[in-house]
């Protein structure tokens, strides 16, 4: 009988499942920043439309990634952004680059 059972709550289980499908799919996915990604965004966020700070909106990870490899090794010139992409690992900014690259709705910033 004990088979019956998990076959029974497997039904309910693929029922409540079908019931949230179409709430889930109207809330976007939050994921969590990477350590240190939090901080992009309070130079590159909204406040910095209009200004000198350029925006990160559009940009794909990998482009993200590019570029702060350059500040790094210093290939590209920059006022801040070689200091701070000098204090990340390679690791680290991959996996902010992947973060910021996400939509807006998806970015969650509190960790
Ligand atoms: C103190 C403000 C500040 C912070 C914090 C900051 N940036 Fe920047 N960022 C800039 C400025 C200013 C530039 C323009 C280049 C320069 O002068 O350093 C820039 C340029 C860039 C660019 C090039 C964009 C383009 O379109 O050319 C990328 C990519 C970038 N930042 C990524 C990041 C990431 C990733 C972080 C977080 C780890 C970050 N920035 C944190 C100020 C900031």
């Amino acid at each position: 009988m004990k088979d019956g059972r998990g076959r029974l709550s497997a039904t309910v289980l693929l029922a409540a499942l079908a019931a949230a499908a179409p709430a889930l799919a109207d809330t976007p996915v939050q994921v969590a920043a990477p350590p240190g990604a939090a901080a992009c965004s309070g130079c590159h966020g909204p406040a910095a439309l209009g200004s000198a700070i350029p925006s990160l909106e559009n940009h794909a990870a990998a482009d993200i990634a590019v570029q702060m490899q350059a500040f790094r090794n210093g290939e590209r010139s920059a006022t801040v952004m070689g200091r701070i992409a000098r204090g990340f690992t390679e690791e680290e900014t991959r996996a902010i680059a992947e973060w910021l690259a996400r939509p807006e709705a998806e970015r969650h910033a509190q960790p």
